[in-house]
């Protein structure tokens, strides 16, 4: 080891975890000590036990890495956790009993009052909740998540306004790529030339998650940003990015200018504290007429941007437009990433 901080990844052959590997990769903090996976998968070499999907070479080291079982003992300190919501449910409070800080992309906590919900450019503030979260006090341990892949893109967009104007209302329509289901995911003969108008919980759990991260930190507790939002969730055949048309009320009047240099301007503790993996700027305003498009634009920041575009005044509503973000790398790794060197640089990890 090289005087890094170790992390380990729990459910490390799947979509998300495959996304942990790629983007730690010469991570200039952290370095993969340990990964698990389930019963299937452990006692075998990373190869063995998955196929990789990235263009980008699984790194040699990684290939030959045995997959641990998804036990506490032997894992490291700081866990980048991408299991399925059922499997973290039961897991995720172990490692945390256990001493981990397990920085989590599963919705089985999110919403659970004691433990943050963060997007650092949006509410790191958030993480003054562990403080007093049982784990924590009980062991040093603790669970932190990001929010659901088309969430984040839409609070990212919204965020800048709610500062500057308050929202009130938010219609959102989503068309989400199908990496953001896992892999295998959904079947192709389901998804080829088609659209499918649902995605299981996804909703609800934009709808809550949105009202909870952009909420206000009150001693040990989050009130909830007033306002109200209408999501309806499309699953599409593209590969990955989560494009999202969205018409929104504001409290206060704003012309697109403002609107556009709030966004454009947007920057917060992420970029001042320089953490690797926070792009330079957060939210880019694209006014070319037909973007963002996914295949043009996922990669904009590293695929930490979110890319707004489109804004023209709405009829029912103040103001609509069109925000683009990448489903696996700001919607899931990348954000774990981004919560995991917010804690170190805060001191968290000690
Ligand atoms: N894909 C996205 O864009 C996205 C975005 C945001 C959040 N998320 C969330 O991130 C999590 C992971 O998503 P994904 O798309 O990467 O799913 P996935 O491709 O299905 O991968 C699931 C991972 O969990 C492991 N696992 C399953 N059951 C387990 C168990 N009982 N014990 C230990 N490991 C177990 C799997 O290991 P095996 O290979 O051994 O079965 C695999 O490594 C989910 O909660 C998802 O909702 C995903």
């Amino acid at each position: 080891m090289s005087g890094k901080t170790p992390v380990g990844i729990l459910g490390a052959t799947g979509t998300v975890g495959q996304r942990f590997i790629q983007l730690l990769e010469n991570h200039p903090w952290f370095e993969i000590a340990w990964m698990a996976a389930s019963d299937r998968s452990a006692h075998k070499t990373y190869t063995e036990a998955c196929k990789w999907r990235w263009s980008s070479p699984l790194p040699a080291h990684i290939a030959a890495m045995k997959v641990s079982p998804a036990v506490a003992e032997g894992a490291p300190r700081l866990i980048f956790a991408a299991l399925d919501s059922a499997a973290a449910t039961e897991l995720e409070p172990r490692f945390a009993a256990a001493g981990c800080a397990v920085v989590s992309n599963s919705s089985s906590f999110r919403m659970q009052e004691d433990v943050p919900l963060v997007i650092p450019e949006v509410n790191g503030d958030h993480l003054e909740l562990l403080k007093t979260q049982k784990w924590h006090k009980d062991s040093g341990g603790f669970i932190v998540t990001n929010p659901n892949c088309s969430a984040i893109g839409l609070v990212m967009a919204l965020a800048p306004l709610h500062r500057r104007f308050g929202v009130e209302k938010v219609f959102v329509a989503t068309m989400q790529a199908v990496s953001g289901a896992g892999y295998p995911g959904v079947a192709s003969l389901d998804i080829l030339g088609n659209v499918i108008p649902y995605i299981a919980n996804e909703e609800p759990k934009m709808e809550a998650e949105t009202s909870k991260l952009l909420g206000s930190l009150n001693g040990n507790s989050i009130i909830p940003a007033d306002l109200k939002v209408s999501a309806h969730c499309n699953r599409v055949a593209v590969e990955d990015g989560h494009t999202e048309s969205v018409s929104i009320k504001l409290r206060r009047a704003a012309q697109a200018d403002e609107i556009i240099s709030s966004w454009n301007e947007f920057r917060c503790i992420a970029q001042k504290l320089n953490l690797p993996s926070a792009p330079k700027q957060p939210v880019i305003y694209d006014p070319t007429p037909d973007r963002p498009q996914p295949r043009l634009d996922i990669h904009r920041g590293g695929g930490m941007s979110a890319v707004v575009g489109r804004l023209r005044p709405c009829n029912l509503f103040d103001w609509k437009f069109t925000v683009l973000s990448h489903n696996t790398i700001r919607g899931a790794a990348g954000a774990a990433l981004l919560n995991g060197e917010l804690l170190k640089a805060q001191g968290y990890l000690t």
